[in-house]
């Protein structure tokens, strides 16, 4: 049998080669040797048997600190019980409230830093200032009390047992807020030891501006104080523990 020439487009293979079974051979071969000798992508070789066990521990480790605190995963811990959701994440706006009693000594506590300086942090006042603690013009009525902020005091006056001849002026502004006035009257009947109680509404206190309206402009006088003193406002006083939105003074009634 002559030998033919080689066509490049053809296998060079004898006609006594068996295709099929070498192959089978070569395969057989190679697979053998693959399995020997895995090759990996770079970056998923397989990890060493140490650094699996220092990540495991580490990680034993962590968890155990995060669960045995106890509290990571709690949801109540992070969010304030009452939560309301701001508007603008969706929510109604939260309408700032509290039992009267407190709204008003807050506030009036505030008001009161403008009278500290002469009547004294403890309302006992001292020679030159009477006392608001047992004064007849601080716990018979808000309203002798009320005109005695809002026009000033002049001439001779005895609060208390305490005699005094001077002059205070006005420390409030006729057009002062009723909410801030009620508040200051509850905080002046209810500290420095006096114990009156009443918790007087805001409107109420539009009784006094309009008794006001009826006086001529000026200073007051003890012999003028000692009338308001006699004078009770009309209406219904707020119950303890009534809930008021501590912005306007109304009164929010439970759902
Ligand atoms: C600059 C000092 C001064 C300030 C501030 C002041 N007072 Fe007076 N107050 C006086 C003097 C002085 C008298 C007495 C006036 C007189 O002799 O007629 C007086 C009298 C009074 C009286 C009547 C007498 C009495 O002791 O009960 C009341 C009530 C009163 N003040 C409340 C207030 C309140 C409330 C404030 C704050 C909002 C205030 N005063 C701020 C000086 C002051």
């Amino acid at each position: 049998m002559s030998v033919q020439p080689v066509d490049p487009k053809k296998p060079d293979l004898e006609e006594s080669t068996n295709v099929a079974e070498q192959h089978a051979a070569v395969s057989r071969a190679s697979s053998a040797a693959a399995r020997e000798q895995q090759v990996r992508e770079n970056g998923l070789e397989p990890v060493s048997i140490w650094i699996f066990l220092a990540g495991s521990i580490i990680a034993i480790i962590a968890g155990s600190v995060l669960f045995s605190s106890n509290n990571l995963f709690a949801y109540n811990d992070f969010v304030k019980a009452g939560y309301v959701q701001a508007d603008e994440l969706g929510g109604p706006a939260p309408i700032p409230q509290g039992d009267v009693e407190a709204v008003y000594m807050a506030k009036g506590a505030g008001t009161y830093k403008k009278c500290m300086g002469c009547h004294q942090p403890d309302g006992k006042g001292n020679a030159d200032y009477p006392p608001l603690a047992g004064s007849e013009y601080v716990v018979e009525s808000p309203v002798a009390l009320m005109m005695a902020v809002i026009n000033g005091v002049k001439g001779p006056i005895t609060a208390a047992g305490v005699s005094v001849n001077s002059q205070m002026d006005s420390q409030l502004n006729k057009s002062t807020d009723n909410l801030e006035i009620a508040a200051l009257v509850y905080y002046l009947q209810n500290s420095f030891g006096n114990r009156v109680g009443k918790i007087y509404t805001p409107e109420q206190m539009g009784q006094i501006k309009e008794l006001n309206k009826d006086r001529p402009a000026g200073h007051t006088t003890a012999a003028e104080l000692d009338k308001y003193r006699k004078v009770q406002l009309e209406g219904e006083l707020f119950e303890p523990g009534t809930i008021i939105n501590k912005k306007t003074g109304e009164v929010i009634v439970a759902e």
